[in-house]
């Protein structure tokens, strides 16, 4: 089995480290190809619970080989306290390698990161305030600080230099704000160089090494297709590419090489941030979501917004990533409900649109047009095959599954790692 991609169907949080985890120990690699801290997964392993954000989730895996790849953003302070935190835990963090091409976070960053959502007051997008849209900004206009440039001093001080002469200005003419000292950013930098320095290498060769000895390698996304900068819902977005085809760009490992692509879609839907959402809950039913859900930022601790099942969404999640299986996530969650509707299509101005309208203004206005399905009442969290779920939930799913245009390959019913009812071996 060769590379395998792991992704968000909906707006994040649908819980892509657990499925991460589930796939365990016949994983010799998963590689983080995008997105940096702002990203949050929650993993329960024998009722201990991880918090992870910049490491991938392959990281509590004995034997796996956890990679961040070149398309992540790296905050090198924030690393080595999810490090430091792991290993006090008795976590082996020893096999972690990291892109020499990957880009770091600068505290300038983390910095326009908050002053500009600031400034920006009622039209602001509601980010981690992590510094991931600065610093990808910096990458595309070519004067980003690359993990590489901390190892050649020369190097290090020219570009942490030059891009200060820009973003000083910035931070003082328009937000008012102090400068940056290039020096003080140089050394913070410079400070992480020696327990960087083993980790750091070429993992776009290492994992092509790792492919073409049969190994098996999987590509985990940070945040989700609709928060992807080019296929999101923007500018209510991410500043990198969640889907398939970034897990291409962000790790160097060619499209031809995957022949796998696993989606992740909770059975109701959420949302962190600003931005639209046509299934949002705002009465009590939202409220049970959250409740029941657990439904709080993993990174911010922000309350997540709630609302039903999204199938044009999930629809446009297949399309665009090419899904060969869905995980359904959290159907325990709905356990308790009268009746689960799920939205069919929208009504944008008297006109049903099967699908997810690309123009935002739009989609912005789109309103749900839903079908309703009886709930249960039974507990799911001890069902482990198909069989054991109550007959209601069991055709929840069936019926979810005729929308969605791919099959729904596992279940999950709880949290826990063992909490999962397995249709097809998503490895086989
Ligand atoms: P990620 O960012 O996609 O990895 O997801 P998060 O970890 O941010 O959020 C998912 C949350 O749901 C975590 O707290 C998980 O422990 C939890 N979770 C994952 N799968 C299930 C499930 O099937 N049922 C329940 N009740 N919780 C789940
Ligand atoms: P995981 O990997 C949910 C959201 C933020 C904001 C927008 C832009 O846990 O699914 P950013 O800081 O990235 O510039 O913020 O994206 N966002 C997430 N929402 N889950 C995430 O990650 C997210 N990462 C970013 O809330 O709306
Ligand atoms: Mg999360």
């Amino acid at each position: 089995m060769p590379a395998i991609v792991l992704v968000g169907a909906q707006w994040g949080d649908e819980g892509k480290g657990k499925a991460t985890d589930l796939l365990g120990s016949r994983v010799d690699a998963v590689v983080k190809f995008n997105g940096g801290n702002n990203a949050g997964h929650t993993i329960v392993i024998e009722g201990e619970k991880y918090a992870l954000h910049l490491l991938p989730s392959g990281i509590l895996t004995p034997g796996c080989m956890p990679v961040i790849g070149n398309g992540v953003v790296v905050d090198l302070g924030v690393l080595f306290e999810e490090i430091d935190a792991l290993e006090a835990r008795g976590v082996d963090t020893s096999k972690l390698r990291v892109s020499n091409s990957a880009h770091v976070i600068t505290p300038y960053n983390r910095t326009l990161d908050k002053v500009t959502e600031r400034f920006l007051g009622n039209a602001k997008i509601g980010t981690t305030g992590r510094g991931i849209g600065p610093t990808y900004a910096d990458k595309m206009a070519r004067i980003g600080i690359r993990i590489q440039d901390l190892f050649d001093d020369e190097v290090l001080r020219g570009k942490v230099t030059g891009a200060l002469s820009l973003k000083n200005q910035t931070l003082v003419k328009i937000y008012n704000r102090k400068g940056f000292d290039p020096d003080a950013v140089v050394d913070e930098l410079r400070g992480y160089r020696e327990r960087l320095g083993p980790m750091v290498t070429d993992t776009g060769l290492l994992l092509d090494g790792m492919l073409r000895d049969g190994k098996t390698v999987v590509l985990e996304a940070g945040q989700a297709t609709l928060l992807d900068v080019d296929h999101g819902t923007y500018p209510f977005v991410t500043s990198s590419n969640a889907t398939a085809g970034g897990a291409c760009t962000g790790s160097g490992i060619p499209p031809t090489r995957i022949d796998r692509v696993i989606a992740v879609v909770k059975a109701y839907t959420t949302r962190v941030g600003e931005g639209p959402f046509p299934t949002e809950l705002l009465d009590a039913k939202g409220e049970i979501l959250r409740n029941n859900g657990a439904e709080f930022g993993t990174t911010t601790g922000r309350p997540r917004r709630c609302g039903w099942f999204d199938a044009p969404i999930a629809r446009y999640a297949e399309r665009i990533n090419g899904v060969t299986d869905f995980v359904l996530t959290k159907l325990d969650v709905l356990t308790g409900l009268d009746e689960v509707p799920v939205c069919v299509a929208y009504d944008v101005d008297g006109v049903r649109h099967d699908e997810v309208p690309t123009d935002q203004a739009q989609f912005a206005r789109a309103v749900p047009i839903y079908e309703t399905f009886p709930g249960w009442t039974e507990d799911i969290s001890r069902a482990r095959t198909l069989d054991e779920l109550p007959r209601n939930a069991r055709d929840y799913v069936a019926a979810l599954e005729q929308m969605i245009n791919a099959p729904i390959s596992v279940i999950g019913v709880g949290p826990g790692r063992d909490e999962t009812v397995v249709v097809r071996d998503l490895l086989g």
